[in-house]
């Protein structure tokens, strides 16, 4: 038997999203969000499902706490609803908002959990969505001016910060393909919204630091290792062109101040918006990268796919493992391989796993009990990985295992369920039951790793 370790200090966490587990959705001042607008809009989500009650988190601070030591976990992902702060999205803060936060947070420093909070994960107010949404350049202005005000509020009591959950895919499945809020499918307003969104990324670092100069913060990308479908020069480049595209295109502006190599011919500079100064205005040199991973991306070369980038990825990854129930690949190497690259490009970054989990529906038996094993399996499998990176020279900080609790899964509803801990939708209460998997993850973070 050998053993997966990690180093000393390595943080074990859970990771959470504002819009899918809060509820109270129009309660104590807060204002719409476009998932809001977006799951009561007919036809938009499965089932007709919304957020609005979710795992009811807004009301049950004490009781996520409680299922976080339960699993000996010393640090939590969560994220800001930006309307519960600025209901509008601009102008006077919402002391009610603020005051929920910082009880959480107040929560989680007591019982001995590292605060770690998201500025953005997807829950633009409606009221900037009306004014133009991402695409608008205006919208980055007003980013930096939130990202200021959850500094004034938080920042005596939270040293670490992801601005961004995602940023290339709030962007292409919102303003491209139209499945997430606020369901647009214009390719122009997409590659606006890209570019806005680093011009956001970085004015937010910059107000975060002014506001304090100590904070930690970087952002939650979106990653997944591109393997050519083909044994052929045309499908490496390919992979090549897709890896700038979906793991960089966040990345490299921040660190190096230049748009990586996706589109064949150049990036589309003029249509993205970008004006003279740019490139040095969407410079933040970022404290680490957070990485989120699911699944290994295989790319083949396609002529007419992928609007100038010419790569087409085939479906949720590839071909040779097995599938959770969501349909994406089970393939755990996609994490080492994943960090390996960023160790590797980026000169050895302090790294944070920001997310990586798998969607089971497993439920409770006749005892109670649920008996969640594939996805003990593939937590295994994974942390196996990540341990071996590390070995081998990653600078990894922290783990967050997708997800505390089941919650809405956006565009699906409640129908995927990710959680170590079983939530109740149809009782009132949402009662919380942890599964065999959290039991599992609790005697890692205790250990500090597992038998393998
Ligand atoms: C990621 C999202 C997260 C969750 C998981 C399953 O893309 O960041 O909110 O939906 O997928």
């Amino acid at each position: 038997m050998s053993r997966a370790s990690f180093p000393h200090g390595f943080h074990w966490g859970a990771a959470t999203a504002s819009h899918q587990i809060e509820g109270a959705f129009r309660e104590d001042g807060k204002g719409e969000s476009i998932w809001d607008r977006f799951s009561h809009t007919p036809g938009r989500v499965q089932e007709g499902d919304t957020g609005d009650v979710a795992c009811d988190s807004y009301h049950r601070i004490a009781d996520d706490v409680a299922l976080l030591r339960a699993m000996n976990l010393d640090s939590y992902r969560f994220s800001i609803a930006w309307p519960r702060i600025l209901p509008e999205g601009a102008g006077a803060v919402n002391a009610a908002g603020v005051d929920y936060y910082r009880r959480l947070v107040d929560a989680l420093l007591d019982a001995g959990i590292r605060p770690f909070p998201t500025l953005y994960h997807w829950d633009l107010p409606q009221a900037l969505e009306d004014r133009g949404g991402w695409p608008e350049r205006d919208t980055a202005g007003r980013f930096a001016d939130y990202a200021d005000a959850c500094m004034r509020a938080l920042g005596d009591r939270v040293d670490h910060w992801m601005i961004f959950n995602e940023p290339s895919i709030f962007t292409l499945m919102g303003y491209l393909a139209g499945i997430h809020a606020p369901g647009r499918r214009d390719l122009e307003a997409f590659l606006l919204a890209t570019h806005t969104v680093n011009l956001a990324q970085a004015e937010a670092f910059r107000a975060m630091k002014a506001a304090r100069a100590d904070a930690t913060i970087g952002t939650a990308f979106s990653m997944s290792p591109c393997e050519p479908a083909g044994d052929n020069e045309a499908d490496a480049a390919a992979a090549e062109r897709w890896h700038a595209f979906v793991n960089l295109w966040h990345l490299e502006p921040a660190l190096r101040g230049r748009y990586p190599d996706a589109f064949t011919d150049g990036p589309p500079l003029e249509r993205m918006g970008v004006r003279d100064g740019d490139m040095e205005r969407v410079k933040a040199p970022l404290d680490f990268i957070g990485i989120n991973l699911y699944m290994r991306a295989r790319v083949a070369h396609s002529e007419n796919a992928g609007w100038g980038i010419r790569a087409q990825p085939a479906g949720m990854g590839g071909d040779d493992g097995p599938r959770t129930d969501f349909g994406w690949e089970v393939w755990p190497k996609a994490l080492y391989d994943m960090v390996m690259r960023v160790t590797r490009d980026y000169d050895t970054p302090v790294i944070e796993i920001t997310e990586n989990g798998c969607s089971y529906a497993d439920g409770p038996d006749a005892d109670g009990v649920i008996r969640d094993g594939r996805r003990i399996d593939f937590f295994r499998g994974f942390l196996s990985e990540l341990a071996r990176a590390i070995e081998d020279g990653a600078d990894v900080r922290g783990y967050h295992a997708w997800t505390l609790l089941d919650n809405f899964e956006w565009a699906a509803g409640y129908s995927q369920r990710f959680g170590l801990t079983w939530v109740d939708f149809d009782d009132a209460k949402r009662p919380r039951t942890l599964k065999e998997s959290g039991r599992w993850y609790a005697g890692v973070a205790a250990e500090n790793g597992f038998e393998t």
